[in-house]
């Protein structure tokens, strides 16, 4: 039996899509508030069979932070696919990420020890890896550096990987992939959802950096296939391409039929911006918009190597225009 958290999630309900291609049980949890019709929409981008498909999953209501109802779901798995988390970067938001992303993922290592499960693939984030000094250059084996600016997110999906690599100490055979911004069809709420629902509305600047990114299919991919390997205790970046902000605005930009941005915008004027928004938020006691550690992202040049997926897995990424093509295509036909 296979146990899926974060099914109804982005890259949850894609990785569930390609499990149920398989033989095998599939149990998934969601929460009361879940929507599976989410799952049920993803679903309908692959096939025309959703229902049939849908059916192939045994849906199980429980919490990665309720452990009765986890211990539960639990029961006869010998595989878990650890998917759920919570994403904001909001520094207001640290107890709830601390607790979702840490404790969650704790409970999901203990009760993967204690039930005897084979094998665990959580999914993390490049967020997790390190911000070298002296290149551009991340492998995985840049090292987070708790000293550096990190996001909240970033912060409590490492000590999450640190669950992890804990449980592989007590005996736990474990596999984290490190995607970068995940780009796929539905969840248009998401972090590439948004993406194209700003650039859907229209961009008129673009910035400087540029951005780690992922087809959603490819990591349900890999994940899948390093479950099936004989691979364990090892993490693995998943991007497709390094790709400049001002290239991914003006590629979706024309897939939208929206005018490219055509003026670049200094960090300084962001930064301001972001200063603003601050001095807004104070008096209007309003949601922050433009966080500095977000701007401070659009004006990265890193470059993640993806040699070590490419060479265990023989994996090749889907080339990012296709991915870019397919997500605006389905996007474009719901907006
Ligand atoms: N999206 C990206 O660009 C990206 C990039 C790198 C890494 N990641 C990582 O990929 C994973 C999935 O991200 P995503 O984009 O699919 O996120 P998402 O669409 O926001 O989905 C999050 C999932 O986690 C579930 N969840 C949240 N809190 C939970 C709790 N307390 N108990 C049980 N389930 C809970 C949600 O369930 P409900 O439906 O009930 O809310 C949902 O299924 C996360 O670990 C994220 O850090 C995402």
């Amino acid at each position: 039996m296979i146990l899926v958290t974060g099914g109804t999630g982005l890259v949850g309900s894609h990785l569930l899509y390609h499990l149920v291609q398989n033989e095998g049980k599939i149990r998934a949890i969601h929460r009361k508030s879940s929507d599976l019709n989410e799952v049920k929409k993803v679903f309908s981008y692959y096939s025309t069979e959703v229902e049939s498909k849908f059916q192939r999953i045994e849906w199980f209501e429980s919490d990665i932070l309720d452990l009765p109802s986890l211990n539960e779901a639990f029961s006869g798995v010998t595989q878990v696919y650890h998917a759920a988390a919570y994403i904001s970067f909001y520094p207001k938001k640290y107890s709830l990420l601390e607790r979702v992303n840490v404790e969650g993922t704790a409970n999901v290592v203990n009760l993967s020890l204690a039930h005897g499960v084979k094998k665990m693939c959580y999914v993390s984030s490049i967020a997790t890896l390190g911000k070298p000094r002296d290149s551009n250059r991340i492998d995985e084996e840049t090292e987070f550096d708790p000293e550096e600016q990190n996001s909240v997110y970033s912060i409590t999906k490492r000590n999450a990987e640190l669950e992890v690599w804990r449980g592989a100490q007590e005996g736990l055979d474990t596999v984290i992939v490190n995607p970068g911004v995940v780009f796929g069809s539905g969840h248009w709420n998401s972090a590439s959802g948004k993406i194209m629902k700003m650039i859907g509305r229209g961009v008129s600047h673009y910035t400087s950096g540029r951005i780690g990114m992922v087809d959603v299919q490819d990591v349900a991919k890999c994940m899948i296939a390093l479950m099936s390997s004989d691979i364990v205790n090892q993490n693995y970046i998943l991007v497709s391409e390094n790709i400049s902000i001002k290239e991914l605005l003006t590629q979706v930009s024309i897939l939208l039929y929206k005018d490219p941005p055509k003026k670049e915008i200094s960090k300084r004027k962001m930064i301001l911006l972001s200063d603003l928004d601050w001095m807004y938020s104070k008096l209007f006691r309003t949601k922050r918009k433009l966080l500095k550690v977000f701007v401070n992202s659009l004006f990265r040049n890193y470059h993640y190597d993806t040699s070590k997926i490419s060479r265990d897995l023989k994996f090749d990424f889907t080339p990012y225009q296709e991915t870019l093509e397919r997500v605006s295509k389905d996007y474009s036909i719901e907006s």
